[in-house]
Order: structure tokens, then sequence, then C-alpha cells
């Protein structure tokens, strides 16, 4: 399985503001290059801290990208995996009308009709993320579009599970020693090398293109 995560960040560094508000500030062609990820995907992996805040999740609006899935034999939208321990969810949320299918990945046994398939793979406190990404791949998914937010994305990190990384750089300033970063946890024991694949910039906002570079298990330890 190949997963790619996907974050826009501003000038300074940081994935949101200090108050974690869901005030969108990428462009509306980062929205256009946000869905072209998504509509590669066969699965988007999304944490329960950046639902409650958004409310909802990217889906694929655009016909042709829907019809491009179509041809590629993937499903009309890709699935939407919701991380949580709680699996504490407000049915309200318009994400749980959004036409998708939904799984929750979390660690509690727990039952919710809201989604389609309920993994339950961990130690009760943290998703054992080798453990998910070898179920995800048996259960057919291929690529996995990682949409964050920080906390789940630093896991990935620690765990050397992010493959690609999309990063569009925003002409913003946020600062604040609380606002959220693309890694943030206790720090990298070793850190991760990536090799940059493209670049573009459009408009104020420059887009980034990485690949990881795979170090010997052995390293990483
Ligand atoms: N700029 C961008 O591209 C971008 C993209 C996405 C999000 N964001 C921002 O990121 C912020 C949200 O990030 P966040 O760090 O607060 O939340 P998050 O990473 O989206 O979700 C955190 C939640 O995920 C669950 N979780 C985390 N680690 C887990 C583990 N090891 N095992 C099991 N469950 C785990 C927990 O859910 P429960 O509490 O339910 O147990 C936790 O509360 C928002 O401000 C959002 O706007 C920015």
């Amino acid at each position: 399985m190949r997963s790619t995560l996907v974050l826009a960040m501003t000038v300074d560094g940081k994935i949101a503001d200090g108050d974690r508000s869901a005030a969108k500030f990428s462009s509306p062609q980062d929205f256009r290059h946000l869905e072209e990820q998504v509509a590669q995907a066969d699965a988007v992996l999304i944490g329960a801290g950046t639902l409650r805040i958004h409310g909802t999740t990217m889906r694929v609006l655009d016909p042709d990208l829907i019809q491009a899935r179509v041809q590629r034999g993937q499903t009309l939208q890709p699935i939407q995996i919701v991380c949580s321990r709680s699996g504490d969810l407000d049915p309200d949320l318009k994400f749980f009308r959004q036409p998708v299918p939904r799984w929750l990945l979390t660690t509690a046994s727990i039952k919710r009709k809201e989604f389609d398939r309920v993994l339950q793979i961990g130690d009760g406190q943290n998703i054992d993320w080798q453990r998910a990404w070898l179920e995800l791949a048996n259960l057919g998914i291929d690529r996995l579009c990682i949409l964050g937010g920080s906390e789940i994305v630093t896991a990935l990190w620690e765990q050397d599970l992010v493959d690609e990384f999309h990063l569009t750089i925003c002409p913003l300033i946020f600062g604040g020693s609380t606002a959220p970063t693309p890694c943030m946890g206790s720090g990298l024991a070793i850190p991760r090398q990536l090799e940059l694949i493209e670049t573009k910039s459009i408009g104020s906002e420059v887009y980034l293109y990485y690949r990881r570079i795979t170090l010997s298990p052995k390293v990483l330890l």
C-alpha cells in the first residue's frame, strides 16, 4: 500500500492556527490539488480531531475525476477512514450525511451504525499502525491519502508510514507556539529523509512533492 500525505502549511510552518480553528487558509487552486490527490486514492485517512473541527471531509466532486476513478476500476468515492481512540463522534456531523463510504479505525470495542466497517486495531490506547496498514492492504486498499491532522500525522511519521508528501506552502504567517505543525510529539530520534520530486508555484503558493527515502529498518529502531 502506498500512502500519500497531503497538507497545506503557512510559511512559518503551521497547519492550523493556535486555536485549531476550521479556518481554511489555502486557495481554490490548492483545494483542487487536494481533490486531485483524494481522487487518486482508494481510501482517505482523517483524524477524529480534524473531523470534529471541520464537520465534513474532502470528497471527489469533479465529474471528470469521478469518471477517471470508474475507468481505473475504483469506487465512485474513496473510503473515508476516521481514526479515533474513543469513537466519540457526533452523529449529527454533516460528515455522516456525505455520500461516501465510511470506516472507523479505533482501539475501542465499539459499534457505530454510522460506519460501514469498524476496524479495532490496537492496545486500547493507541492504534497499532503497522498492523492497521497490513489490514488495510489486505482489504484491497492500494493507495491511501492521509489528510491529517497533526496528531495522526505525527504518529505516522514516527511509524515511518508516510511514503509521499504533498505540501503546499501558503503565503501567511500564523505564529504561536501551540499552533500545530506537520510533525509534533517529542521529536523524531532519527530525522526522516525526503527526496524532492516536483515543485510548482501558482500565485503566491508553492506546491512541493516529496518522496520518502527508505532507510534500513535497523536505522529507524
Ligand atoms: N493544513 C492542513 O492541511 C490540515 C489538514 C488536516 C487538519 N488540519 C488541522 O489540524 C488540526 C487537527 O489536528 P489534531 O492533531 O488536533 O487532530 P487529528 O490528528 O485530526 O485527530 C486527533 C484524534 O485522532 C485520534 N488519535 C490520534 N492519535 C491516535 C492514536 N495513536 N490511536 C488512536 N487514535 C488516535 C484521537 O481521537 P479521539 O479523540 O476520538 O479518541 C485524537 O483526538 C485542525 O486545526 C485542522 O484544521 C490541517
